[in-house]
């Protein structure tokens, strides 16, 4: 009788601290944040408090990524979390007492709480590892912020040899705190970019007939991509053709002769992913062609699309209801943002879920890649919980 009270007063202790432990970690991350392709210190960091833990084969697949592997007491199936650990080159314009330290550089979209929630249940998992029959593998992923991304390294590292499932997941501002969004199928969408220069002829503005005006035939470019979104993709299908950026001329009385755009396309479906640059090249080559200018079009493919495996998230909801009951679940809403966590899925069955972190009362409200975001730091605790029970589904028992 008192042993269980004993114990249970212990199991709860521990994670009591284990919660004050992430948001420390969570803490000293978002002070020392660091570019994509250069977390050296951040790796180190993780290195060292995986080292800490005991029990754990920890690695350096590349230079700025870690994975820890933790085998149970019997053999079993493998599960892989991973976490991303990079941060993003914006001046951070927060006021909280752990501001980032590093001019420049700011954990604007919640990777710091991704790596301290991670190596919260990377804590809890090593002591209890007597109660687990198989593999956890703890991924901590540099440069998802980047493409061509970490995460394809990584597979290409093999850091998934062996592992029957992967799950992953994003501090989500988009949902309240309390909330926590799982969805099987297509998630996240494939970010691509393109670039087009509008060559014409330039010279005088006041002599037009003598140019080809590089300006206007832009314009129409432009105009014309809509026709893209608008009356070439399906109704029930989504796409996205943003120019975001067009720049050309130098001043009033100049026809500048040549005029560059670039922008970005985000789709989920494969086969309309491949289409929309072949559409993009015939209203470019045709709308040039008719006012008689010539165009340059580069295409860059970029991450894969999210889509999850269904059976990995069954295994999710389970995870979800088993740390935090079922009010919390949700179905997640599709995004056209776009996450390198799909190049994991290429290898393997794996599920990527979002955590709520927004706060109204707080003033935690601002979107990811803002100067003054931040996440109710709360939903660490739900995290380190819903990797912990995951765990304990697919090997517990
Ligand atoms: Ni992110």
């Amino acid at each position: 009788m008192t042993t269980t009270l004993d114990s249970a007063a212990t199991a709860l202790a521990t994670e009591e601290s284990v919660r004050d432990l992430v948001i420390r970690w969570r803490r000293h991350l978002h002070q020392h944040p660091e570019l994509s392709f250069h977390e050296e210190r951040t790796a180190q960091f993780v290195a060292e408090t995986l080292a800490s833990f005991g029990n754990l084969d920890i690695s350096r697949p590349t230079p700025t990524s870690v994975v820890a592997r933790l085998s149970g007491a019997r053999p079993g199936p493998v599960l892989a979390m991973r976490a991303d650990i990079d941060a993003l080159p914006i001046e951070e314009r927060n006021s909280h007492e752990f501001v980032s330290r590093n001019a420049g550089v700011m954990h604007a979209c919640g990777h710091d709480g991704h790596t301290a929630m991670l190596l919260g249940a990377a804590k809890v998992l090593t002591g209890i590892r007597d109660e687990l029959a198989g593999e956890i593998r703890f991924i901590f992923q540099h440069a998802e912020e980047l493409d061509p991304g970490g995460a394809e390294e990584l597979v290409n590292a093999g850091v998934l040899d062996g592992v029957d499932m992967i799950i992953g997941a994003h501090l989500w501002l988009p949902m309240p705190y309390g909330q926590v969004g799982v969805r099987s199928g297509a998630l996240m969408a494939a970010p691509d970019n393109f670039r087009i220069t509008i060559s014409g002829s330039g010279g005088h503005a006041a002599i037009p007939h003598e140019t080809i005006d590089s300006i206007a035939i832009a314009a129409q470019v432009i105009t014309n991509l809509q026709h893209i979104v608008a009356r070439n993709v399906d109704p029930l299908g989504s796409a996205v053709v943003s120019v975001t950026r067009i720049a050309g001329g130098t001043m009033y009385n100049i026809i500048p002769g040549r005029v560059e755009l670039a922008g970005t396309v985000r789709t989920f479906d494969p086969a309309l992913r491949d289409r929309v640059p072949e559409l993009m090249q015939r209203i470019i080559g045709g709308v040039t062609a008719a006012h008689g200018a010539s165009f340059t079009f580069e295409y860059d493919r970029g991450y894969r699309p999210v889509h999850n495996d269904e059976r990995a998230t069954d295994l999710l909801r389970r995870a979800v209801v088993r740390a935090l009951g079922s009010d919390v679940l949700v179905d997640a809403t599709p995004t056209m943002g776009g996450e390198d966590f799909s190049a994991y899925q290429q290898k393997v069955p794996g599920s990527f879920f979002f955590i709520g972190a927004r706060n109204e009362e707080k003033g935690i409200v601002n979107p990811h890649h803002h100067e003054c975001f931040d996440v109710d730091e709360r939903a660490l605790d739900s995290g380190t919980r819903i990797f912990v029970a995951a765990a304990r589904e697919m090997l517990g028992e």
